[in-house]
């Protein structure tokens, strides 16, 4: 069987088993009995009696000096670095994340088998990729959009998409009087939030509309005779 580590799994088993390393050594060498006889009784350090004063005075107290700066000085390297690189570390955290929503939202567009456990089917009506297809609603043969260009909007073919939310309202509730079902918990689908959220990440990483028509990403601004409350004396 492979196992497959990520990078961040691949130091973690590392530093763990250098870790494992080091303890067994000085085991060891702790277990190692000292040549006895030359330096007296062979008596554990605790029970030593302590430093005398003229020890205590200068020598002692230099070493831990010494010990100070030293992981003083690592510190403050330390720390800076992991500080600048903050930025870089988020960054690269939240593009794994979409990543792996992205991957989840494509399984749950394929069917669920023993395999992929959290497919739900949407390629059924859908189509493979989600390109378009049919379905037979009611003993017609129905057409179902092609959700590469549903952000695309009524220019592409899906009058009743005006942004990314009815994207998502769409998914969650369906839409009444066709066969598109509802899927959100919240309307008595079987998904919960994480999940419609990783079907809409999917379906925004496969848009084949032209960037500025991409109404998902730019949402048209607000026809301006739309009456809002704040322009009502
Ligand atoms: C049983 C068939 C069926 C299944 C399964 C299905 N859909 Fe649909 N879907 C439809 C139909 C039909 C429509 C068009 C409804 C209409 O005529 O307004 C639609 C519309 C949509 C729309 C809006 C598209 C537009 O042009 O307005 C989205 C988004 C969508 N489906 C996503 C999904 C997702 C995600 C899944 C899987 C979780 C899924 N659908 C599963 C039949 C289905």
């Amino acid at each position: 069987m492979v196992i497959a580590l990520s990078t961040a799994q691949g130091i973690l088993v590392g530093v763990a088993a250098g870790a494992g390393v080091v303890i067994l050594l000085w085991a060891l060498a702790s277990g190692v009995r000292r040549p006895g006889g030359v330096r007296g009784p062979d008596i554990p350090s605790a029970m030593r009696s302590a430093p005398s004063d003229e020890d205590l005075e200068v020598p002692v107290r230099e070493k831990l000096y010494i010990w100070g700066l030293i992981t003083v000085l690592i510190m403050a390297v330390w720390v800076p670095v992991l500080f600048l690189r903050e930025n870089t570390t988020n960054k690269e955290d939240i593009q794994g994340l979409l990543a792996t929503s992205v991957e989840r939202g494509h399984l749950t567009t394929l069917p669920g088998n023993e395999e992929n456990q959290i497919g739900f089917n949407c390629e059924r009506c859908h189509g493979p990729g989600l390109h378009g297809g049919q379905n037979v609603y009611n003993g017609n043969v129905v057409v179902v959009p092609n959700l590469q260009t549903v952000c695309g909007g009524a220019d592409f073919g899906h009058p009743l998409i005006t942004d990314l939310q009815d994207v998502i309202n769409t998914i969650a509730q369906g839409r009444t009087g066709t066969d598109m079902p509802s899927w959100s918990v919240r309307y008595s689908g079987a998904m919960d939030d994480q999940q419609i959220q990783d079907l809409v990440n999917y379906i925004l990483s496969i848009q084949k509309v032209p960037e500025l028509k991409n109404i998902c990403l730019h949402a048209p601004s607000a026809p301006s005779s739309s009456p809002s409350p704040s322009s009502s004396p």
